[in-house]
């Protein structure tokens, strides 16, 4: 069992942990003592995620699977490995993402439809399956990357299906919010600004002027760090009454 209020030993599983704010959310509940299950299709990004923890990998704190998250086989069978090898999940951290496509009328539907699988309907699916093993925590959450993207609709923000999804994600973090509390669940979101990671596809002069544009915090760009702190509080104890909030750690994208 966790104790209440403990801010390590727990159980997380965060989706999509091998590159970017993923990798940097393992670290840092790495670093807090828990237990990290992670995921994600290619196993070239797992396996250089692995070589960054070797000791973490070989003493089971770190468990790094090859998976889909909008493949429902492969989350019951992670469901299955987290309740063999830990008996309860503690914090789920639905962090996978993809922008597939750009414009208004532009993008195609295949993008739309598979932005709003991985984007918003596995967060809910994820969740779904993990509400059980969650249950059996004495402090469990479930939180949403979400992006500024979902609050407005910010020409810098090209891709129309990512936004939506965004905006959509944060209505699924209140309502599950609202349906989880009773079961002793908070579900919260982060919403990011710009974070420089693979996302971006290399566009490092789109990714200097979008900062440049938008953050008003003397421009500095959000790293996978800042992300991680506003997680990890979200999931802590001074946080307990927390709960259907989305906090943005945006260096001020979404002020105008
Ligand atoms: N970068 C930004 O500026 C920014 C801003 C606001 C919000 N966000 C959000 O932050 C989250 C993380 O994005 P990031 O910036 O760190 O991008 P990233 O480096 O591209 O990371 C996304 C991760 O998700 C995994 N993933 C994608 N589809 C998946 C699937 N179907 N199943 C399992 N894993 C999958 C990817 O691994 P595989 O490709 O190996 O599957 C990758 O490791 C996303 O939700 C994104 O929308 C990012």
């Amino acid at each position: 069992m966790s104790v209440p209020g403990r801010e390590s030993g727990r159980t997380v599983c965060i989706s999509g942990g091998a590159s970017g704010i993923g990798a940097g959310l393992v670290a840092g509940f790495l670093a807090s003592g828990d237990r990290v299950y992670t995921f994600g299709r290619d196993p070239g990004k797992l396996e250089r995620l692995t070589e960054r923890w070797p000791d973490q990998i070989a003493n089971g704190t770190l468990i790094a699977l090859v998976g889909d998250v909008t493949d429902a086989d492969f989350r019951a069978q992670l469901v299955s490995t987290i309740a063999g090898q830990s008996g309860r999940l503690d914090v789920l951290v639905n962090n996978a993402g993809v922008i597939l496509d750009s414009g208004e009328l532009e993008e195609s539907v295949d993008a739309w439809r598979a932005t709003l699988e991985t984007n918003l309907i596995a967060p809910f699916a994820m969740t779904q399956a993990c509400a059980g093993l969650l249950e059996r925590s004495d402090a469990p959450v479930v939180i949403n990357l979400s992006s500024a993207c979902g609050q407005h609709p910010f020409a810098a923000c090209t891709s129309t299906s990512y936004s939506v999804s965004k905006a959509g994600l944060d209505m699924l973090t209140r309502r599950l919010a609202l349906g989880l509390g009773p079961r002793g669940i908070r579900v919260n979101g982060v919403a990011p600004g710009v974070v420089a990671s693979e996302m971006w596809g290399g566009q490092t002069d789109l990714i200097a002027s979008t900062v440049q544009a938008r953050h008003v915090l003397k421009q500095q760009i959000v790293t996978p760090a800042d992300v991680a702190d506003a997680v990890l509080f979200l999931a802590s104890s001074r946080a307990r009454l927390v709960t259907g909030a989305t906090l943005n750690v945006d260096a001020g994208y979404t002020l105008g």
